[in-house]
């Protein structure tokens, strides 16, 4: 079969921009896209796209102007903005990446911002994605848009650039990362973006009761198809429970709607190889283990007995993820048990100050880093006993699946893609890969963290359940067939 010409773009991609796992699905699916296949990737002609924010133009040094992409004026109904791309590599990789350079809209403090602007700095992504294809003349056979920050191109892509027949055979995939995050804008900016007279085409729903529109629903309304990241998220977005008002209009998309669960790329996320963390192990030689749990409780200055389960948490701090839960769970724990707690993560302040507050309790028990930084996610994966994620709602979840990988178990809330990627552990079978709970309430969150000291205690099941999670495969080798599968499927579709 014939290699695709794929278009994937996106406000995040690792290393350069990251603040959550969308970052790592485009590094990890662009990686196994663009690898040949003789190499055991799908050997197509992947281009990411991603802005060229000022967090990128401080860290990458190599990204080169693209020949042909220089000074581009993309016209808006009020202002003319110009942009030049910029083409770099994903690291260990022949991938390209094109940068959009445009400082006026891209040199921010931050990813993502509260500006006027916010609209037009996404919208700009999309058209960017569209006048780079025409400058280069390559037409892309699918253009793959992740979350509401490149929701409007589907809508570009049949009204502004209808004309161009370069674009005749292009479809486009929506895939939803968050359903959190839909991107909503004031009316008016229909307008500036150039889409004033599309208005039959944007949610009317939202228009009359809102007097906005959602960059979101609109990717959803026009995308050829639609995916989320995993099989029953794909599901509950289709309820008013988790659907977040978008339910009724994903129902009427049913058919078109797909769950892939997200891939792992182990070459960034295996203790056997890791370069962020000091000791490497494998399932047959765990002995590495114990020196980074070590090596953990030491940088977070908390003294250290192997016997004390250690209980890492990486996340941001938001209320997807569950931490209320903490509040009437996890004191008894520290007030009863010999146990450690080791927290990553920033977001909101009333977490950050509850993480705080237990710091300043138990300071002999519990450890915090407030803020963003990858190598000690790396070494909390790999020096945690147990990984605690609790979360709300989680259209996928990466962080399970790493923990999974580097030998430790997690505790999660049976939703979306946690519950597609954690089997629950059984003694008597000896089967299974972690800890799940039903209920989002502190009292079942409190009594799997009990079980699951229970099991800690046996040490001979133990050591089963975490050569259990060692050995899952989420590798992209194994999820990536199926977006190519649904790419092919766009081929002949309208
Ligand atoms: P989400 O995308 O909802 O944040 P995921 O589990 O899919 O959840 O992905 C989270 C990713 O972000 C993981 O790679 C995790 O290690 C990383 N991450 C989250 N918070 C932090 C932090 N404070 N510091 C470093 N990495 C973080
Ligand atoms: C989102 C979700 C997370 C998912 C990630 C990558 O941020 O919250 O569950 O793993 O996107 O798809």
């Amino acid at each position: 079969m014939r290699a695709l010409r794929l278009a994937l773009a996106a406000s995040e991609l690792a290393p350069y921009a990251k603040t959550g796992g969308l970052a790592d699905v485009l590094l990890g699916l662009g990686r196994w896209l663009g690898r040949p296949e003789r190499d055991g990737g799908g050997g197509h002609d992947v281009r990411l796209f991603l802005p060229f924010y000022e967090r990128v133009a401080k860290t990458v040094s190599d990204a080169r102007p693209l020949p042909n992409a220089q000074q581009i004026d993309v016209r808006f109904p009020n202002r003319t903005i110009r942009f030049g791309v910029r083409e770099g590599r994903l690291p260990q990789s022949e991938v390209p990446v094109y940068f959009v350079d445009c400082p006026e809209l891209y040199f921010r403090e931050g990813i993502y911002t509260d500006d006027g602007d916010e609209s037009l700095r996404f919208a700009m992504l999309s058209r960017a994605v569209l006048e780079t294809c025409q400058r280069l003349q390559w037409a892309p056979d699918v253009v793959h848009c992740n979350d509401w920050h490149t929701g409007l191109l589907p809508l570009y892509l049949r009204t502004t650039y209808a004309w161009d027949r370069l674009f005749a055979s292009t479809r486009t995939l929506m895939t939803i990362h968050n359903i959190g995050y839909q991107g909503y804008f004031p009316e008016s900016h229909l307008d500036t973006l150039g889409l004033g007279d599309q208005r039959a085409h944007v949610h009317h729903g939202d228009l009359r009761d809102k007097q906005a529109f959602s960059f979101l629903k609109t990717g959803v309304l026009h995308a050829t198809r639609l995916s989320t990241v995993s099989r029953t998220y794909a599901r509950e977005i289709q309820t008013p429970e988790l659907g977040m008002g978008m339910e009724d209009l994903l129902q009427t998309r049913s058919q078109d709607l797909v769950g892939i669960v997200n891939g792992v790329d182990y070459g960034d996320w295996d203790p056997a190889t890791d370069p962020r963390i000091p000791h490497h192990y494998t399932a047959d030689d765990p002995s590495g283990k114990a020196k980074m749990k070590a090596a953990l409780l030491q940088r977070f200055e908390l003294p250290h007995d192997p016997r004390a389960p250690v209980f890492g948490v990486v996340s941001r701090l938001t209320s997807q993820k569950g931490f209320e839960l903490f509040r009437d769970a996890i004191p008894v724990f520290l007030q009863r048990e010999d146990m450690r707690l080791c927290v990553l993560g920033s977001g909101e302040s009333k977490h950050e100050q509850y993480f705080q507050w237990l710091r300043d309790t138990w300071p002999e028990k519990v450890g915090v880093y407030r803020g963003f930084q990858e190598d000690l996610a790396h070494w909390i994966e790999a020096g945690s006993d147990v990984f605690l994620m609790p979360s709300r709602f989680e259209p996928c979840g990466l962080n399970q699946m790493y923990s999974l990988r580097y030998g430790t178990p997690p505790i999660v809330r049976r939703t979306g893609g946690l519950a597609d990627t954690v089997s629950p552990w059984d003694p008597a079978t000896q089967e299974g890969t972690g800890f799940l709970f039903d209920e989002f309430s502190s009292q079942a969150l409190a009594g799997t963290i009990d079980w699951t000291l229970r099991n800690w205690r046996d040490r001979r099941g133990w050591r089963r359940l975490v050569q259990n999670g060692m050995r899952q495969d989420f590798s992209w080798d194994r999820q990536a067939p199926e977006y190519v599968a649904l790419y092919r499927s766009l081929l002949d579709r309208r």
